[in-house]
């Protein structure tokens, strides 16, 4: 599932957190990764570059600039096809984010499904993932299956197989736990949901961060992302269709630049990618996502990997000595997330304890309600972590929850 790396540079934390000017000059510690990442400067730099040297409103010019600045646009759809090894470049829509992909799929699937029809969903998942679809429960009258992961947040692909029946038309599931940070078996899952002949969509929200993704290898149907986590720009994410797909799908925007023929009593639409982008697409965002793509490659995606699997080990191994707390999660399989909670101290007042120390968690249920009901607490802590974190940082967090329980006790 690894693309070769394009660029082999030697690993220095401080060369990395120096690209990134909001952590060179933060006197805190930013843990709060799986939320929204910071940006490296060449991210910010080349939209910019963009705005002052190329932009205009694309696909709709006759003149230079909007050439220029819809070669951009389509170049980044192109860099993304190959950051995804996705078949095409016409497979990969552009959207706001990766809420509104999975939103897309699933304005599609309302047009195919009819009441009593299934969707096979799990309580592992993010509610972008789980929303969009009790909003067809509630609107279409389809059936929500679900599928439960162990106490350890693992996912069994053979439970996705035995929730799956004649009615059942998709299979949404998360490619990697929000809460854990730890991948899900999808290529299993999805073998054995095409073998009973039912597509399956991924959030891959958080896969994507911290690992290749090779979309034709997991030969999944529709693979959803988002740039602001993958240290790019907020305001853009995209949906992966596999080739078949986007054809019999109905666009879910109506507006500029997706239409084909229009007539008082008639519309066609244009060819996919562009009869789901109606209206002016995120074109300098899509500048910037590919600054982010070009540095996280650059960086090396192994590199990456190895690091925070560092870190998630260190962490584990720190909380592991720290009195009156439960760390999610299976510790066999550290991720670049820790989630933890004690039945002695609320979460928020934790969180408000370390953010006084400079420290920069999340606390709540980080929109995964069903998995905390399983987990028994309302609300957790979540640390999160990314390229540019340390060790000395993890050390820094797990003394200063010590300190929190000790306060709070
Ligand atoms: C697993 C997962 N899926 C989807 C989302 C939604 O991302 P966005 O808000 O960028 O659409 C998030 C954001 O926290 C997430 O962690």
């Amino acid at each position: 599932m690894l693309h070769p790396e394009p660029v082999q540079k030697v690993w220095d934390p401080n060369v990395i957190r120096s690209d990134f000017p909001l952590i060179a000059g933060l006197s805190g510690i930013y843990l709060d990764n799986a939320a929204s990442a910071q940006k490296p400067r060449c991210v910010m730099d080349s939209m910019t570059d963009g705005a002052f040297t190329r932009y205009a409103n694309v696909h709709r010019g006759a003149h230079r600039l909007s050439g220029l600045a819809t070669a951009s646009y389509e170049g980044a759809r192109a860099r993304l096809q190959s950051f995804l090894n996705a078949p095409g470049a016409e497979q990969i829509i552009f959207t706001k984010s990766a809420t509104e992909a999975i939103n897309l799929v699933a304005s599609a699937f309302a047009a195919i499904v009819a009441p009593g029809d299934e969707i096979v969903v799990s309580s592992l998942d993010h509610h972008a993932n789980l929303v969009p679809w009790h909003l067809l429960r509630e609107r279409h009258g389809i059936v929500l299956r679900w599928v439960d992961p162990d106490a350890f947040g693992n996912l069994d692909p053979t439970a996705f197989a035995d929730a799956i029946t004649p009615r059942t038309r998709l299979v949404a599931v998360t490619h990697m736990s929000n809460v854990f940070g730890v991948l899900t078996p999808l290529e299993a899952i999805v073998r054995l949901a095409h073998e009973k002949g039912v597509p399956v969509l991924a959030d891959g929200t958080q896969a994507v961060v911290h690992h290749a993704i090779d979309v034709s290898a997991l030969d999944v149907d529709f693979y959803a992302l988002t740039g602001h986590k993958l240290y790019g720009p907020t305001g853009i994410g995209a949906l992966y269709a596999k080739p078949g797909w986007l054809e019999r799908m109905p666009p879910m925007l109506g507006g500029g630049e997706m239409v084909a023929t229009f007539g008082r009593d008639h519309v066609e639409y244009a060819a996919a990618p562009h009869k789901f982008e109606a209206g002016t697409p995120p074109i300098l965002e899509a500048i910037g996502l590919v600054a982010a793509l070009d540095y996280v490659e650059g960086v090396g995606r192994t590199t990456i990997a190895t690091h925070e699997a560092a870190l998630g080990r260190h962490a584990r191994a720190r909380f592991a000595a720290i009195p009156n707390i439960t760390v999610f999660g299976d510790a066999e399989k550290p991720g670049p997330i820790l989630t933890f909670a004690s039945a002695g101290a609320h979460a928020n007042d934790i969180a408000a304890i370390l953010d006084a120390k400079g420290i920069c968690v999340r606390a709540g249920a980080h929109c995964t309600q069903p998995l905390h009901q399983m987990l028994g607490f309302s609300s957790t802590c979540r640390a999160s972590f990314a390229m540019y974190s340390t060790l000395d940082e993890v050390d820094a967090l797990a003394d200063a929850v010590e300190e929190a329980l000790a306060i709070l006790k």
